[in-house]
Order: C-alpha cells, then sequence, then structure tokens
C-alpha cells in the first residue's frame, strides 16, 4: 500500500504482540508506538522493533499526532475508556473482541466514532479465518441446503482470565462465527455455567441458541478441559460438515444425511440413511491477523465497512448479556429482543474513511456513509 496506516497497539500481554508482529509485516500499516502499563513487557516487545516508540503512558499515543489509528488490546473492562480516548482525539480504533462490557457501553463507542467520523472495528479474528470463510462459501451457495443444528466445542486447559467469565472470553469466537454463517442474531439462549475454580467466575458454560430460521446451536465453553478441541459440526438439509481448527485437515463435507421415504402404510415412517463421499476442500495457508488487520487498514484508507464490523461486535455482546440474564436465572430461556432505540443513529456512518486523524471529512461522506448503514445485522455474503 502506498499511503500505510500509521498505527500504535496498547496493551503487550498474551495477544498484542501478535497484532504487533502482524502489522510490522504488514504493508498497509505503519507501526509506529507501541504502549503498555508494564515495563518488562514493554521492554520485551520495543527490543524486537528498535525503531518503534514505547511508552508505559496512553497518554502519550492519543496526544501523538503522526499516530492515525489505535489498536487496544487489553483487558475488557478497558477496551471502552480507552477506545473512547483514541476515537476522540480523532484516531480510527480498532478493538479486540469483546467490542465492550455491555452494549450501552458499545453504543457509546459507535456513536462517539460517527461523531469523530473515525473507524470503529472490533477484532473477531475468526471471520477471516480461512477454513470459517470457506464454510461461508459452502453456506451461501446452498451445498449444506438449510441448516438444521450446529454443535461447537471450544475448550482446553486455560487461560482462566481474572476479569471476565469463560463466555466473555471464549463466546465472542462462536457467537461472531455463527453470526456470520447464519446471518441472524439468535431470538433466545439458554445457558448453564459453574465456577470450578475461581469463586464467581464461571470457567465452564454450555449455551443453546434459537434462531428465527428453525436451526439450534449448542456452544460448550471450558478452561478446564483434559485437551484442546476446537471442533464444531454443521447440520444442513443436504450435506454436512465438521470444522476442526486443530487439524490439518480443518474442513470436511459430508454428503450424508437422512430421506424421509413415502409411507407404505397410514402413520408407518421409513427413512433412507445416506453416507456418501467426504470432501476436504483446499484451504489458504494465510494467517487470519494478517487478513484482518489488513481489512482494518484498507477500511481506514478506503471507507468502506470492515467484514469485522461494528454491527458484528455489538450482537456479539448482545448475546452474551443475555446469556449473564439466563445464568442468572437459572438456565432460564430469555429473549435476545433488540437493539435499544436510538442505535441506529449510532451506527449510522460507522465506516467512514477519512485519509488522517486531521484530515475534516469529504463532502458526500454523509450521504455514502448513510447507504452503508446496516439496516439489520444481517452479514452479507462474501463477495
Ligand atoms: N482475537 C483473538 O483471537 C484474541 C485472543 C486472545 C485475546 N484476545 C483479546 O485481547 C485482549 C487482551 O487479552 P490478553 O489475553 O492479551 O490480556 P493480558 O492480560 O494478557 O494483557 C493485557 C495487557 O494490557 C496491559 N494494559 C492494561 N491496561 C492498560 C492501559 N491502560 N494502558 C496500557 N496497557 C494496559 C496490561 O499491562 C497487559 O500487559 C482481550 O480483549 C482479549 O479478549 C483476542
Amino acid at each position: 500500500m502506498r499511503n500505510p496506516v500509521r498505527v500504535a497497539v496498547v496493551g503487550l500481554g498474551y495477544w498484542g504482540p501478535n497484532l504487533v508482529r502482524n502489522l510490522a509485516e504488514l504493508d498497509a500499516a505503519e507501526l509506529v508506538a507501541i504502549c503498555d502499563l508494564d515495563r518488562d513487557r514493554l521492554a520485551a516487545v520495543g527490543r524486537r522493533y528498535p525503531a518503534v516508540r514505547t511508552t508505559t503512558d496512553f497518554e502519550d499515543i492519543v496526544a501523538d499526532t503522526e499516530i492515525e489509528a489505535v489498536l487496544v488490546a487489553t483487558p475488557v473492562s478497558t477496551h471502552t475508556e480507552l477506545g473512547l480516548a483514541a476515537i476522540e482525539s480523532g484516531k480510527h480504533v480498532f478493538i479486540e473482541k469483546p467490542l465492550a462490557s455491555s452494549t450501552a457501553e458499545g453504543l457509546k463507542l459507535a456513536e462517539a466514532a460517527r461523531k469523530a467520523g473515525v473507524l470503529i472495528m472490533p477484532g473477531h479474528t475468526f471471520l477471516y479465518s480461512p477454513p470459517v470463510r470457506t464454510i461461508h462459501k459452502l453456506l451461501v451457495a446452498g451445498e449444506l441446503g438449510d441448516v438444521l443444528s450446529i454443535s461447537s466445542s471450544r475448550v482446553n486447559l486455560g487461560l482462566h482470565q481474572t476479569d471476565v467469565s469463560v463466555v466473555w472470553d471464549l463466546a465472542p469466537h462462536d457467537f461472531s462465527i455463527l453470526q456470520f454463517w447464519l446471518g441472524e442474531t439468535p431470538t433466545h439462549v439458554s445457558a448453564i455455567a459453574r465456577a470450578c475454580i475461581v469463586p464467581s467466575l464461571p470457567d465452564v458454560a454450555f449455551i443453546n441458541l434459537e434462531y428465527e430460521s428453525g436451526a439450534i446451536a449448542h456452544v460448550e465453553l471450558s478452561w478446564l478441559a483434559p485437551s484442546k478441541l476446537r471442533r464444531t459440526t454443521i447440520v444442513g438439509s443436504k450435506k454436512m460438515v465438521v470444522y476442526d481448527d486443530t487439524s490439518n485437515e480443518p474442513v470436511r463435507v459430508f454428503d450424508s444425511g437422512v430421506m424421509p421415504r413415502e409411507p407404505s402404510t397410514f402413520g408407518e415412517y421409513r427413512l433412507t440413511y445416506r453416507a456418501g463421499d467426504i470432501l476436504s476442500p483446499a484451504i489458504d495457508a494465510v494467517e487470519p491477523l494478517s487478513l484482518q488487520l489488513r481489512d482494518f487498514c484498507t477500511s481506514i484508507r478506503e471507507g468502506t465497512t470492515p467484514r469485522s464490523s461494528i454491527a458484528v461486535g455489538l450482537e456479539v455482546v448482545r448475546l452474551m448479556e443475555a446469556v449473564d440474564r439466563s445464568l442468572a436465572s437459572n438456565g432460564g430461556r430469555v429473549a435476545v429482543g433488540r437493539l435499544p432505540i436510538g442505535a441506529d443513529d449510532a451506527l449510522k456512518g460507522h465506516s467512514v474513511g477519512v485519509g488522517s486523524p486531521a484530515a475534516a471529512p469529504a463532502p458526500g461522506v454523509g450521504e455514502r456513509a448513510a447507504s452503508r448503514r446496516q439496516k439489520s445485522p444481517r452479514v452479507a455474503a462474501e463477495s
């Protein structure tokens, strides 16, 4: 890219260094500064990138007029405060999943970004994962037929987080993938969870999701499991898919199903089972994070809406709130509901492309932004 976006990364714990590494290798970005409260972490990452400025004070990032965009990889409880400060200084913002601790905070961020004319993008990395995109293409092409059910296991031993439950840590992955695949938000959820190790902090959860289309999904999340599982099964009316993110054949398509036959007598149901070929599509070997960060930079420069849009980020947060409501009612079935009144305004024009933080919005930006406005949380089919 001829005009790379000048970026800073805040938060260099477990995940931030992955953002730094990918940005340093990306032609669409120029890594200008890194920031962490922890001097040792800052120094460790800084040593690898001697030309990059380092600071323990986020105010230095906000005040630095050379920085056009800030990537926030700090704990969830800090996302809104840091995101708002960056937006108010006219910088584009990428916020690691989950976008915020509540829908209200997420909408505050969206509204601030709209007012400032900057891009805000949540970091839902799996939307850029080649296996996830392959399955999306199969769904869009109608290869699987109607989606009947989906079940997912995302379990391993640790890492126990101290500020959020396993739901707020791991569910953003499954919820964003399901949103992308199905193009709809569940109408109802029910969930049970248990805090096995740290009191009051659930580390295992079983979540049921119901969709208007009739599809149902089950998501199992745990930090307390003997081995790592990243496995999702999609049962369609025509074919079935197993997506195993730990396998070197991550997507397998089963030409299998069950067909009811014409009953020969009244009340008699006869079924035909079909177990046909199993296909393992070729999957691109690209790091999803690199694709995601390129999308962030391109969306800034071209004023386009990233695949991991603010609308997806808000839907994911809304779903986790619904899960928490279900947990608070001992596993009751709760309605997910709709975004609050006024949310449309906050989402309006959230992806305004401006070349630099100092640049005034180009004429006509308002109209273009309005036409890009997300009318519903549906995720558009991949082009
Ligand atoms: N996209 C993914 O696949 C993925 C994977 C893991 C984590 N994450 C997300 O990344 C974020 C960070 O998670 P983590 O596991 O790296 O957390 P972590 O606790 O390991 O690291 C957070 C870092 O932020 C720093 N920090 C906190 N407040 C700060 C502030 N005000 N200014 C500067 N630095 C500050 C801390 O010192 C720490 O080094 C979370 O939102 C998490 O959900 C995303």
